[in-house]
Parts: C-alpha cells; structure tokens; sequence
C-alpha cells in the first residue's frame, strides 16, 4: 500500500485544498440513547437472520421484508404485527451441491431474499440467491397470504450468487434493471436490463473494474424534454480506477448512467449499452489522502420541483482502516447530468510497453455524441432507436466509457462528517419548520445499529440525536421510508426496526425541546409538551438554528444551558 501514496496524494491535492481549514471533522451528537424497547417496533422471528430486503407496499398497507430463507408481510404501521409470511428453503439436493463447489453450508449454501419489486399487475419479484444458484419467482399477497408461484426463474445476472457480494436493483416499468455479477466465480460484474430485450456492460476493465455495486435510481429526464431525451437508469458503486497512475490499487467512487430506451447496438455492442457513461464522485474528507469509498445513497426530489433540483446524497467511508471517519456528500442531479450530457472523455494512450495512462480526450467526437440517449436531434438524422446509431459512436463509447471530469458535491465539501461507528445507510426527510423554512433531515444507519438524526444548518454540521434501534450492535443494512405512515424502517441481520421521523416527547421541558433543534418539534407553551409539528395548530416554540432556549417562557440563567 506504501508505494502508491506519493503518487495518488498527488493526484488528490486540488481537492484537500478546496476545503475550508476550520472545517470541523467531527461531530458529536447532541443527545444518545441507550437501548430501550420502546424506542422502536421491532420485528424478529425465531432462528431467522439477515432481514436486508425491503418493499414498501403502501396500496396494501405492507412491509414486505425478505430475510434469510423467508419473506414477511409486517403491519406498515406497526411492524411488529406480523401479517403472513412464506418460506423459501433450499432442497438438499441443492445444499449438497453448493457443498461440493467449496461453499460453507450454513452460511453460504441458503436462500437469502435479495431482490424484492412489485411488477405492474400488483405481484411482486423475488430473486434469492439459492445456494450459490441465484433463481427469481413471482409472489402474491391475497386473502392474508403470501404465495410464491415456483417459477423457477433463473436469476443469474439479477442476484448475486455470494451473499456477501453486494449488488444494487430497480424495478422501472416492469423492467428489472440490476447490478450484480453474473457468474458463480463473481468475476463477471454486470449492469443488465433483462427485458424486454436482456441488455448489459461489456466485460471490460474500462467499464467496470472490480466492481462494488452500492445502489441504483432512475431519473425522469426524458419528461417534457425540450430535446426528447430518455429517462435515466442511475447507478452508483465503486470500483478500482483504470486511469489512476498508481502501482497499486486505488479504489474510487464512481456514477454511471444508462438510458431506459437503449436497445444496444447493431454490430458493434450488440445487446450492449450504448449509453453506458460514467464519472468519479469525489467527498473530499479532509484528513484523507486516499479518495473515500461510496457506500449508500438516496435520491431526494422536492415533489413541488422539477427533476433538475433533485438531489443525491450519499454516504461514504474512508478505503483504509486507519481512520473512523464517515462522511455525508450531496450531489445535484443537473451537475452529473452537465458531465454526461456535455463533458469531455478520458481516453486510453498506450505508454512504453504494457502500461496505459487515461487522459483527456481532444480529438473530434463523433455526431451523434457518444453515450448519448436518442434525442431529437438524432431522430431528425433519422436516427430512432439506439440500433440506427453509427460504428462511428458505437466504437467510441465501447472504448471511453468514462467522463474526464468528476462530480464534486454541493459546496465542493461534507455536510456532515463523524468518527466513530461507521455509517451504512442513509435516507432523507424534509420538513417545514415553524419558521417557514424547509429543512432536509438525514437519516442515518450505522454499523452498530444506531440511527443518527442530523441536520446542516447553513454550513454548520449537527446531530441532533441517535438512538440505538437493536439490543446488540448490528449494522444497519437496510433504510426504508414511508411517506404514508411517515415511519422510518430499518432492517439487520437481527431484526427490522420501525421509528418515527421525531419523538418530541422525549423532550420534558421547553429548554430541552428548543435546545435539540429538532425541525420536526416545537415547546406548546399551552399544554407544556414538546410536540410533533404538524399536530400543533397553535404557534410554538422552536429555534433551530440557534438554539436559543431564551425564547422558553421559564428560561433560567445562561449557565443552565451548557449543563444540558
Ligand atoms: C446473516 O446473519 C448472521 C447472524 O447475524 C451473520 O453472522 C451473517 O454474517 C449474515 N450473513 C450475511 C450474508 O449477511
Ligand atoms: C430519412 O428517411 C426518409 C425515409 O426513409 C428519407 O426520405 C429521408 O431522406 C431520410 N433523411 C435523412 C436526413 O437521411
Ligand atoms: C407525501 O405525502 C404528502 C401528504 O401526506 C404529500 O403532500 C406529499 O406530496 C408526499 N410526498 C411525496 C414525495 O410523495
């Protein structure tokens, strides 16, 4: 790992500097709490592990949650309750088999539920990776219960085989976009569509490296595109860089994008994207000196706004081990969309014998632009499906699927930064706070099962509370949120969690109430109680931005504030 460093630190500078010096890198949170059983509805089942898939079924009031060997319909407000469940068990024929190509059997050679989607005829997709022999199944909920209809679909190339390997899916009209490896080895990554016409990545060191899949969206860019563009498929992972100059490996984080329109090429990437781009995404910590490694994201759009404003914000961790920082980036939507759309390439040039450097593209580039979806200007050269597109573009892209300029974040640093536990998951909330202004909340997971609330209040980094949701430390692996109970679920190895975006009752006087600045919470001065929100008609009391307990009508002296 040594010899790389004078190299890649190099590499790396212009970022550190763009960080303000006073930037503080840690930040503690303001309130913790321990354990409790009430802080959460839990869902557990006896001798059942590895609740990691979630499906939120709001039309049916459900939590579908996908476990090891077993899929669960929870009670959406109360998750505890549970409505029906199914098995779905490897036979021991299998097992034996997974046995004998050297897989663990009570680890490795069982059934976990990794892919979960409801498909447009209100049925649901279900991939299992069934000891090392990933297979897919429709399940239905009728009449109390859950039935799988033993499809026996295969799910290579869906789900991954190793149930340690992470993998990333999405399910756009009934077409099951996924990220995984495609062979028993895990040495063949894809992204693939596998309908209407299966298409994925080429198997090559430029498209994806050692890939590790972290998530996927899509975006509605094609909606009253003034260019007729295509919907986006976005897909987020890391992977080792091909264009770093290092000796050794270095990790990067990447996005990628693909258009939902791409039927592949006609000769050249047959069945293969033709719209396969991608770009590094930078989260410049600044302690570090090796770029940090994405690991969640989660797409937030204002529903009153348009696509252009939407926002992704992603977790990341530092690649070596020596440091305990997480980190939170939040990236816009129109800044990736600029690079793929407008960004030059870097390109592969040959120097001395067997090593290649990747540089910035400057020659001609073709027309249509390569990576391009089919937009307007291409249907006038009568150009409609990707299969019209030309060698020309086709050959170039296959080539230089990466972007010369990365993604910086939203004022170019962090919005929050902590050591200790590793961060796993995040979502986000928004809320409109008594004075007026809308606040994003982050939702936090982490590796030892606690949950962090945080906020960036104009630059400043607060963590207004965290709250340890399982007995024991498990990481978090899972994040869901439900706009229709306004609940957050979580799911572990060892059970699933349900919380509320706000517990205000926690807070018993008005100072605590105001000094948690808890955008969701504001002190009723009438009823004397720290209060959700919007379940208050009445004006409260709450400042957070400063915290300024002052405004609390029985505010003691100042000294009382830092005893809190
Ligand atoms: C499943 O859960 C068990 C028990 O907590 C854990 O030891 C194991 O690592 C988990 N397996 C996977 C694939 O996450
Ligand atoms: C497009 O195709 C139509 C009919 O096939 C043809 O008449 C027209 O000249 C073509 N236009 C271009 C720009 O190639
Ligand atoms: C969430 O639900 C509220 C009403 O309950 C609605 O006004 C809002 O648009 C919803 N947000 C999203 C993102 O669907």
């Amino acid at each position: 790992m040594h010899l790389l460093l004078p190299l890649c630190v190099l590499w790396l500078l212009p970022l550190a500097w763009t960080l303000e010096e006073d930037s503080p890198l840690d930040c503690v949170p303001r309130r913790s709490f321990p354990y409790h059983r009430d802080n959460a509805h839990l869902f557990h089942e006896e001798g059942v592990f590895n609740y990691s898939t979630m499906l939120l079924r709001e039309d049916l009031d459900l939590l579908l949650l996908g476990a090891r060997e077993a899929v669960y319909a929870l009670d959406l407000k109360d998750i505890s309750k549970k409505l029906a469940s199914v098995k779905w068990e490897v036979t021991q024929q299998q097992k034996n088999e997974c046995k004998n190509k050297g897989k663990d059997l009570e680890t490795e050679c069982k059934n976990y539920i990794r892919i979960l989607h409801q498909t447009e005829d209100n049925r649901m997709y279900v991939c299992g990776t069934n000891a090392f022999d990933p297979e897919c199944d429709y399940m239905s909920y009728a009449n109390g219960k859950l039935t799988l209809e033993k499809k026996g679909e295969d799910g290579k190339g869906k789900c991954p085989f190793d149930p340690f390997h992470r993998y990333a899916s999405i399910m756009v009209e009934n077409n099951l976009y996924t990220a995984t490896s495609i062979n028993f080895l895990g040495s063949e990554p894809v992204l693939m569509r596998s309908s209407p016409i299966s298409i994925r990545t080429e198997f090559k060191s430029s498209w994806l490296n050692e890939p590790n899949f972290v998530s996927m969206t899509q975006m509605p860019e094609g909606y009253m595109s003034e260019e007729g563009d295509d919907d986006k498929v976005y897909l987020f992972f890391s992977e080792t860089a091909v264009e770093c100059d290092c000796y050794n490996k270095m990790v990067v984080s990447r996005v990628a994008r693909v258009c939902k329109g791409d039927l592949g090429g006609q000769r050249t990437l047959q069945k293969k994207w033709t719209s396969f781009l991608k770009a590094r995404m930078d989260c410049p910590v600044l302690e570090s000196q090796l770029p940090y490694i994405i690991q969640d994201t989660y797409r937030f759009c204002d529903p009153q706004q348009d696509w252009r404003d939407c926002l992704f914000y992603a977790i990341f961790t530092p690649q070596s081990d020596k440091s305990d920082l997480s980190a939170v980036c939040a990236y816009r939507v129109s800044d990736i969309s600029r690079v793929f759309a407008e960004g030059k390439y870097k390109t592969p040039v040959p120097v001395e014998t067997s090593f290649v450097k990747w540089v910035m593209y400057s020659g001609d580039v073709p027309v249509p632009r390569p990576g391009a979806c089919i937009d307007n200007a291409a249907r006038k050269a009568n150009i409609t499906k990707t299969l019209d597109l030309p060698d020309r573009t086709l050959q170039f892209i296959k080539d230089r699927p990466l972007m010369d300029q990365a993604i910086q974040p939203i004022g170019n640093k962090p919005l929050l930064v902590r050591r200790g536990a590793r961060f796993t998951r995040i979502i986000v909330n928004q809320v409109q706070a008594a004075d007026g202004e809308k606040y994003r909340v982050m939702f936090i997971g982490t590796e030892e099962g606690t949950m962090l609330k945080a906020v960036n209040y104009d630059g400043e980094m607060f963590i207004i509370e965290e709250v340890h949701l399982f007995q024991t430390p498990e990481p978090i692996k899972i994040l869901t949120f439900s706009n229709l109970t306004g609940q957050i679920y979580a799911g572990s190895d060892y059970g699933a969690a349900q919380i509320p975006l706000a517990t205000c009752g926690r807070s018993l006087s008005c100072m605590d109430c105001v000094l948690a600045r808890d955008p969701y919470c504001g002190w009723d001065k009438d009823v004397r109680k720290c209060v959700f929100l919007s379940n208050s008609p009445r004006g409260l009391i709450q400042s957070v931005k400063k915290g300024d307990a002052s405004l609390c009508p029985e505010a003691g002296p100042p000294f009382c504030f830092q005893i809190l």
